[in-house]
Formats: C-alpha cells, sequence, structure tokens
C-alpha cells in the first residue's frame, strides 16, 4: 500500500461524511517538510459539518491510529501526516525498483476509451505555434489516460474543408504553378491564398469565384477533387515532419471532410427534434434556453452550405458511435471557448446525455518574443524553423560541456526538441506565455534540458558504480534530510498520476519531474554516492529508482530521456 492510501484509508476510517476518493482528491504534498509528508485540509468538512476547520482538525487527530506513521498532529486547519522515514524509504525504493516504468500507473479507466481531438492543423498553411500546443498537450494527455488505465484514441481533426478550398483552387489554377508548390507546398500554397485576399480587395468577383469552385469540389468534380486531394497531400507531408521530429503518431486523420457524408443524419435529427429554425434563410439552433449569453449554433448558410460547427457535430457523434468514449477531449485554443459551448448544448439539446463527457481543453496563447502570430497575413513563425534554432542551441551548450559525446545530433535534436515540449507544458495550461528559445533550451532552472540532465547524471553514476543494483530490507537507512526530500517527492508520484489527469493538466508532472530533480542535486552536491560502505546499495538503489521516475516523467510528457549529454 503506497503512503497515499494509508493516509487515504486511515481517514475514511473516521471520516463519514466523504467518500475515499474525495478525501483522496484533498490531500495535499505540504510546502515545507516539518509540516509533514502529506496534509488534509478541513476546510470542505468545516463547510458540512458546521464547525471550525481547526476543531476538525483536532478531532480527526484524536481518533486516528497513530501506530501506523511517525506522527500525525494538527496544524491549524489542516491534518498533517509524518511517515516512519525508514520503513517509507524501504518501501517506496522496493516499489519503485521491482514495477520500474509501470510505478504509479493504475487501473482507474477500466481500459474504457478517450477520444482526443489534437493538433487539427489546416491544410495549406503552416502549423502554428497554437498547433503545436495543442499537439504536445494532446499527446501527454493521451499517455497520462493510459497511465490511469485508460485507451486513448488520438485524432487529428485535420481542417481540410471549407470554402478557402475554392478560393485556393481558383488562385492555383489562375496563376499557379506545379513545380512551385512541389518545392516548397505549403509556404507556395499559403502565398496563393494571400495573393488571393489582396487581389479580391480590389476586385470582388474573385470571391465569387472562389466560392464556385468550392461548389464544385463539394458536388464531387474531378478536376477540383484531384486538386483537393493533392494540397492535402502535400501539406500532410510536411506536418508528418514535424510530428516525425517530435516522435508523435495519431490513431486517426480524419478531418472535416471525413464527415462529410455524415451531417445530413445530424441535420435530420435536429430537424425530428424540432430545434433546427430558419433565420434569415440560414439554419441555426437557438441555445437561449440552454444560456441567455449564447449566441445560436450556425448549421446551414443561407445557399445551403455546411460549416465548422456541423461537422463537428458530425465528428462528435460518429466518436461516439465508433469508440463508445467515456471521456472525449478537444484539446483547443481557449479563443474557441464559445465554439464548444455552442457544440455541448447543441448535443444536449439533440437528447445525447453523452454530451457531459464532452470537454474542451483550452489553452492560452504563446507568443513569439513577445509577437503574436497570425497565418493571415503570412508573418509566421515556422514552427519548422523553432525546432532547427532549438537544436543548433542544444548543440552549442553539449559541445561546450562535453565535447566527446559520441552521438552529439542525435542528443541534440532530443534536447532541442525536448526543451520546446517540456517549456509548453510547464504552465498550466490556460495561461498565456512568451517563449524565448534563448532561455527554454538551458540546461539549469526551469527547463526540460534540465531534468534531462538530471536523469542523465543519475544514469551516469549508476554506469560508473558497475554494480546490480539490488533491493535487500535491512540496507536502506536512507533517513538523512536530502535523501528523504528524495524519498517523499517519489513516494508523490502515484498521486500526481492521478491529480495529472483528474485535472488534465500535464504542468502537474512537469512541475514534479522539476522538484525532484531539484531534491536529486541537492543530494548529488552534498554526498559522496559512491563511496564503498554499507550504505552503497541502499544509495544506489535511491539513484535508480530517480532514473526510473524521472525517465517516465518525461516519457508521459513526450520529452526524450538520452542517456548521456
Ligand atoms: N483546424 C482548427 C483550427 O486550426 C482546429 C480544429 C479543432 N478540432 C475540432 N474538432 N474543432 O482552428
Amino acid at each position: 500500500m503506497s503512503n497515499n492510501e494509508l493516509v487515504t484509508n486511515t481517514l475514511s476510517g473516521v471520516i463519514k461524511n466523504l467518500s475515499a476518493q474525495e478525501i483522496q482528491e484533498k490531500l495535499e504534498s505540504p510546502k515545507s517538510s516539518d509540516l509533514g509528508d502529506i496534509a488534509f485540509p478541513t476546510f470542505a468538512l468545516a463547510k458540512l459539518l458546521r464547525k471550525y476547520p481547526q476543531q476538525i482538525a483536532e478531532d480527526i487527530v484524536s481518533k486516528i491510529d497513530q501506530t501506523l506513521f511517525e506522527k500525525v498532529v494538527a496544524t491549524g486547519p489542516y491534518v498533517n501526516f509524518f511517515f516512519d522515514k525508514v520503513s517509507t524509504s524501504q518501501s517506496v525504493l522496493t516499489e519503485i525498483l521491482s514495477q520500474k516504468n509501470e510505478f504509479g500507473t493504475n487501473k482507474d479507466g477500466n481500459q474504457s476509451k478517450v477520444t482526443i481531438d489534437m493538433s487539427s492543423p489546416n491544410i495549406a498553411k503552416p502549423m502554428s505555434m497554437g498547433h503545436l500546443r495543442s499537439t504536445v498537450i494532446g499527446n501527454a494527455l493521451a499517455n497520462i489516460t493510459a497511465k490511469n488505465g485508460y485507451i486513448p484514441v488520438k485524432i487529428n481533426h485535420l481542417g481540410d474543408w471549407g470554402t478557402q478550398f475554392g478560393k485556393l483552387i481558383y488562385a492555383y489554377k489562375t496563376w499557379g504553378s506545379e513545380e512551385e508548390v512541389k518545392a516548397d507546398p505549403i509556404a507556395t500554397l499559403l502565398r496563393y491564398y494571400v495573393e488571393f485576399h489582396e487581389k479580391a480587395k480590389v476586385n470582388e468577383t474573385l470571391n465569387d469565384e472562389g466560392r464556385a469552385w468550392f461548389k464544385k469540389l463539394e458536388d464531387g468534380d474531378e478536376e477540383a477533387l484531384k486538386l483537393w486531394e493533392w494540397f492535402r497531400a502535400e501539406s500532410l507531408k510536411e506536418f508528418t515532419e514535424i510530428y516525425d521530429r517530435l516522435d508523435i503518431t495519431f490513431d486517426s486523420f480524419n478531418g472535416e471532410a471525413f464527415y462529410n457524408d455524415k451531417m445530413d443524419k445530424v441535420v435530420d435529427t435536429l430537424e425530428k427534434k424540432e430545434i433546427l429554425i430558419e433565420s434569415q434563410g440560414a439554419k441555426i439552433v437557438d441555445l437561449s434556453d440552454v444560456n441567455p449569453n449564447l449566441t445560436p449554433a450556425m448549421i446551414k448558410r443561407t445557399d445551403g452550405a455546411t460549416l465548422y460547427m456541423t461537422r463537428d457535430l458530425a465528428a462528435a457523434v460518429y466518436r461516439k458511435e465508433t469508440y463508445n468514449f467515456a471521456k472525449s477531449l478537444y484539446v483547443v485554443g481557449g479563443e474557441q471557448r464559445e465554439h464548444f459551448v455552442q457544440m455541448k448544448a447543441v448535443l444536449s439539446l439533440m437528447g445525447f446525455d453523452w454530451a457531459d463527457d464532452v470537454e474542451h481543453i483550452a489553452f492560452g496563447l504563446i507568443t513569439f518574443n513577445g509577437k503574436k502570430m497570425s497565418t493571415r497575413k503570412g508573418d509566421v513563425v515556422l514552427l519548422k524553423d523553432v525546432l532547427n534554432d532549438a537544436h543548433d542551441l542544444a548543440l552549442k551548450q553539449i559541445q561546450e560541456k562535453n565535447p566527446s559525446l559520441s552521438h552529439k545530433e542525435l542528443v541534440a535534436e532530443q534536447v532541442g526538441a525536448g526543451a520546446v515540449v517540456f517549456h509548453d507544458l510547464m504552465n498550466d495550461r490556460t495561461n498565456n506565455f512568451d517563449f524565448n528559445l534563448e532561455e527554454v533550451v538551458r540546461f539549469e532552472g526551469d527547463t526540460g534540458p534540465y531534468v534531462q540532465y538530471t536523469n542523465a547524471r543519475a544514469l551516469s553514476i549508476l554506469r560508473k558504480s558497475e554494480k546490480d543494483v539490488s533491493i535487500s530490507s535491512d540496507e536502506l537507512q536512507l533517513d538523512d534530510i536530502a535523501t528523504w526530500n528524495i524519498i517523499s517527492t517519489l513516494n508523490q508520484f502515484p498521486s500526481i498520476i492521478k491529480r495529472s489527469w483528474q485535472q488534465r493538466e500535464a504542468s502537474i508532472i512537469a512541475k514534479y519531474a522539476l522538484n525532484l530533480s531539484r531534491a536529486f542535486n541537492k543530494y548529488y552536491a552534498n554526498s559522496k554516492i559512491l563511496t564503498v560502505d554499507d550504505q552503497l546499495n541502499a544509495r544506489l538503489a535511491l539513484v535508480k529508482s530517480v532514473s526510473i521516475v524521472l525517465s517516465e516523467s518525461l516519457r508521459l510528457l513526450g520529452v526524450k530521456a538520452p542517456e548521456e549529454m
């Protein structure tokens, strides 16, 4: 039993008004070790019982079996648990060394499915930093769901349909060339698109031309379809380069176009339920009964064309029917909040009780050296360039620190990409943040490379020791303070895993990995780990456990853990 479970069970025995799960969700790790190892705040109980939190904390302490812990005390509104250091060290290290990367895995999800709509860039446009965020947050959440016993289904809902493709076809046919597109697909297509908009400002009939080509596309015109398929394939090739660099895969690339033949069903249901109404020639669902602040969801335009919303409704239904998800997540920027509130509202009006399982996982805006990015005007920061620059910065530091390292290029790629990904995941996802590559790729401070470096350092100690690390119960006497900091941090990992899923926050794991790295580096600076004495094996067990948990944390975040750097 982990210490977390021990505390939960103990508290369950004396608190009748909260379920074990509710108790566990409230457990905190105290800021400093003189407040113990796990704290239980009593505020929620105080509300329920109409008593002072301080009083409740004392009542709980008086009822608890103290023999299971070093001590349990009430500090103001908190119940603070102090674990027996020697036995805790022993049980944590034993658990980690025997379970290895399975440490912290739980079965909460019962193998049910979680669909994750992620990345979802738009064809013929460069992938933006926002899409990068969606990709890496989605990927980390997929790993986290799996760690919590669910089966993730990663879906790339490509933006591959809409009137813009009519414009693009017109532009390509009128002033584009095959060679140009082949040489540099996305940049060229983007240029055509930008040029189209410039020309349309002067000559409005261009918009009609664009619409006409989109209509042809929708009607299955062979030429239009062929061009569209080609644009899509060329774009996907470029996106794949980025996915490969980040080592991120998808279970489905069904984008918006996939739902073309699945929207009638949605429209039928809306009609049958009598919630589809005409408004100025368009078809809409009025949502003011659900929430007076919501604007209507637009289902069909005046010309009968479907919209982003129509396709998303079809996709939501398709996903439920295909995967029978327990949760359906949409990792999409916060600027689309209203869209997803509307979508959920329409799904509930359609009578789907699973609408409650649909969640918009919003995230904040990234700026790059203070600048916002936009694709409309074409002044974009290309992701490829960001990753290339990160690679170069990593390589420079490796050359300074470890000039004899083999596979420098490979490690530089793992560190560069890892730095970008880690930085993206380190902040609460809804925060906006600025991106400065120099800071992000540093080997010290709150960075991915710092965690990678710490892990590589631990692995290098293990290599030097040339010993197989074993667990033998009588050797573990790791009860000094620096060691204890590591042990109690390692001990938190299983609850960190649960919490990161409950809050849909990969940042909880990233922050945890930084904490564990700091604890380990403090220890490393002050102890002679490799000295031969009767504690050697115990110290190596500690080092090995740190590297297991650090590598697993990095894996969950989608960051590589190089063995040397
Ligand atoms: N392609 C959209 C964009 O770039 C994001 C799609 C998000 N997913 C969804 N099911 N709507 O803004």
